[in-house]
């Protein structure tokens, strides 16, 4: 008897851009505070796209750092996944553009759109492709640049979001381990709670939507906080008990990124101490469909994940949906620095429309922190030396 076809984590790779907007920033422009900010999420900072950069340009870098950490040619590629709700035209999918950005010229590419589920709803498609033996190798990733999304006159919610990327391929083999089960699921009472009122069939863009500001993200805070701390734990728990494990089994368990406090009920629901829970929010903020891939790429990349250590990543988002998958890891971790290092996000071109002149993508409220003097030329990635030292240090240490 031949064994199940399974789905292994081969690649994985992220990108942050340089532009680090501080809660001291955000001071001088809503009445927050950064006291109030860091004690009821966990935030210090997030990131903030520049003007050249999009959704696809993100993801694109992500994505060819996840290809050459799993040592393959984009090519090798079947299936191109990209979990967004920030894309960069309503039509083509952002993933179309991604596929001719990093030189794939045979796989199926499409967005997925499950807000901040949509990575683990990604890799779910993933897996079952590989198991039905439809793909070899598919790229799942998120990418999200939020910032131009936000109402930066509401300190409810622009406060909590930031852009980024992160990638994994997922591919097939025979071996033991991979992904293990999957559990996803989708709550439209919730629909409301997180929601971008126009732009859509519904209400299309027009100068009334613009003047009412509702093309920006709004959020039932405290709604949406109840729902994620009872469903993180219970869609978390029903994917590695289909897996034939226990919370206890469980190494690390990389959770959405988006409030600290979340991530804390989350372990206590599981009863498992935050050791075992990855949090880098204090960094990025939330970054959507991107953040679980990119604390995936860091948590691997700085030895929290060893060869056939179980992990589980798990999400929830807008919807309302949350998602959890159970992994057995089974890649050398080494491979992600070099992989990370083989791309220069300056070799990446994301191809424009000819004869399109964009207007300025910056949000106004934006504009002094991105010609803030000497800001824009850090280099473009996070890994590299620059970075402030105290943004290094994890939640709760100051
Ligand atoms: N600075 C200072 N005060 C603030 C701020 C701010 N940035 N924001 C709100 N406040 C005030 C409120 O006005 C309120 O004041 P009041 O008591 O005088 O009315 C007070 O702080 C408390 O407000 P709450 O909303 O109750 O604050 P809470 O402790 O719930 O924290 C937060 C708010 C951080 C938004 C929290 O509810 C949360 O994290 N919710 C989940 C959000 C989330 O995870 N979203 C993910 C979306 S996923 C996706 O798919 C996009």
């Amino acid at each position: 008897m031949t064994s199940p076809r399974r789905a292994h984590v081969t690649g994985w790779g992220r990108y942050a851009p340089a532009q680090v907007l501080t809660n001291a920033d955000l001071e001088r422009m809503v009445d927050t505070s950064d006291e109030w900010i860091r004690s009821r999420t966990g935030i210090r900072e997030r990131r903030v796209a520049a003007a050249h950069e999009t959704t696809a340009s993100m993801g694109a870098v992500a994505a060819m750092r996840a290809i050459r950490t799993a040592g393959i040619e984009p090519d090798d590629i079947d299936l191109i996944l990209l979990a967004t709700l920030t894309p960069d035209y309503w039509m083509p999918s952002t993933a179309a553009l991604v596929k001719e950005a990093i030189g794939n010229t045979r796989a199926a590419a499409m967005d997925v759109a499950a807000a901040c589920s949509g990575f683990v709803y990604a890799f779910a498609t993933a897996q079952a492709y590989i198991q039905s033996g439809l793909a070899r190798h598919v790229l799942v990733f998120g990418a999200e640049l939020l910032t131009r999304f936000l109402d930066y006159t509401d300190r409810s919610t622009c406060i909590l979001f930031g852009d980024g990327a992160g990638a994994v391929v997922v591919s097939a083999g025979d071996e033991a381990g991979g992904a293990l089960a999957v559990e996803l699921t989708t709550e439209p009472q919730g629909a409301y709670m997180i929601w971008l009122p126009a732009g859509g069939a519904k209400s299309p863009p027009s100068a009334a939507t613009i003047a009412r500001g509702e093309h920006y993200i709004r959020m039932e805070g405290r709604e949406t906080y109840r729902f994620a701390t009872k469903t993180m734990a219970t869609t978390a728990l029903e994917s590695v008990r289909r897996s034939g494990l226990d919370a206890s089994d469980i190494d690390l368990f990389i959770p959405h990124q988006a409030n600290v406090r979340i991530v804390e009920a989350v372990a206590k629901g599981l009863d498992l101490p935050m050791e075992r829970m990855y949090v880098n929010l204090d960094r990025y903020g939330n970054t959507s469909a991107a953040s679980v891939p990119i604390a995936l790429a860091e948590a691997v990349n700085e030895g929290r994940v060893e060869v056939g250590d179980n992990i589980v990543l798990v999400a929830f988002g807008a919807g309302f949906t949350s998602g959890a998958v159970t992994i057995n890891w089974t890649a050398d971790p080494a491979r992600g620095v070099a992989g990370d290092a083989a791309v220069d996000p300056a070799d990446i071109r994301v191809r424009l429309p000819v004869d399109w002149d964009s207007v300025d993508p910056i949000p106004p409220a934006l504009a002094d922190v991105m010609n803030r003097p000497g800001s824009i030329d850090v280099p473009l990635d996070d890994v590299v030396p620059g970075e402030p030292e105290h943004a290094r240090q994890p939640v709760g240490r100051t």
